[in-house]
């Protein structure tokens, strides 16, 4: 089945006040994307001011609690991200999970307060070098997908990244049959857990995408978009990605 590509950037913890003049010019391509769904997470304090300057844009957070209010100091709510304007959160970045050991379990949990709160979701899921190197990587990226997949999943709400850890931010990307292989995998292990609706959901591929090997990465088989750190920062780097995407 056709389904629409999804270019997301995410700006972990980068970006000011200054740097979101960059969103007008992704705005404008992301307009021009017929078929393209782009998608921008900047840190919970830009959300607001993002909005202001690209509301064509689809802004989100990039993680955001489970619990809808209460005693969780430095944290943000669902409804906390909605009324600053956020339409998704990225939830189980690798970063957290190395970071801040959030579990599967807690990763669930947050996508269904997403869910909740008609909110977007984006899961991420991927396997260490260490876990590859020693043949584990489909199992690992397996156990984690059954671990975080919230309940209700379905495609409107819902798309998964694969991000192998080894590729973010190292400018090592794994061959087109590699993610070719991980996402039919994905999407195998997707079908077995909730049927028929799998084939509508979206896998995106991130760790180390550029404009320069997009259009390859986003033609192998099963990768609906991409999720897009460094290469998001700036629209010089980031409208080839959704250019590449069209
Ligand atoms: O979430 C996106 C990310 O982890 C990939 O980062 O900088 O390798 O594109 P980067």
């Amino acid at each position: 089945m056709a389904r629409r590509k999804l270019i997301a950037g995410n700006w972990k913890m980068n970006g000011s006040l200054a740097a979101l003049a960059e969103l007008r010019a992704i705005a404008d391509a992301a307009q021009d994307a017929g078929g393209v769904d782009v998608a921008i997470a900047v840190p919970a304090t830009l959300i607001a001011p993002a909005v202001a300057m690209a509301p064509g844009l689809a802004i989100g957070a990039q993680d955001v609690h489970a619990a809808p209010r209460g005693a969780h100091t430095g944290c943000v709510s669902v409804d906390l991200i909605a009324e600053a304007g956020a339409r998704f959160s990225i939830v189980g970045h690798s970063e957290r999970r190395a970071d801040n050991h959030e579990t599967d379990a807690e990763v669930k949990a947050k996508a269904e307060a997403l869910r909740a709160g008609g909110l977007r979701a984006i899961l991420c899921i991927g396997e260490t070098l260490a876990q590859r190197d020693a043949g584990d990587a489909e199992a690992v990226v397996l156990r984690q997908l059954t671990g975080s997949l919230p309940v209700g999943t379905a495609s409107d709400w819902l798309a998964i990244a694969y991000e192998p850890v080894w590729a973010i931010g190292t400018g090592r990307t794994p061959t087109v049959g590699d993610v070719t292989a991980m996402h039919g995998a994905i999407r195998g292990h997707l079908h077995a857990l909730i049927g028929a609706e799998a084939v509508a959901v979206r896998l995106l591929y991130g760790g180390s995408v550029t404009g320069d090997n997009a259009a390859e990465l986003l033609g192998a088989g099963n990768v609906d978009g991409a999720l897009v750190g460094g290469a998001s920062l700036t629209a010089a780097k980031f409208v080839p990605i959704i250019a590449a995407a069209v």
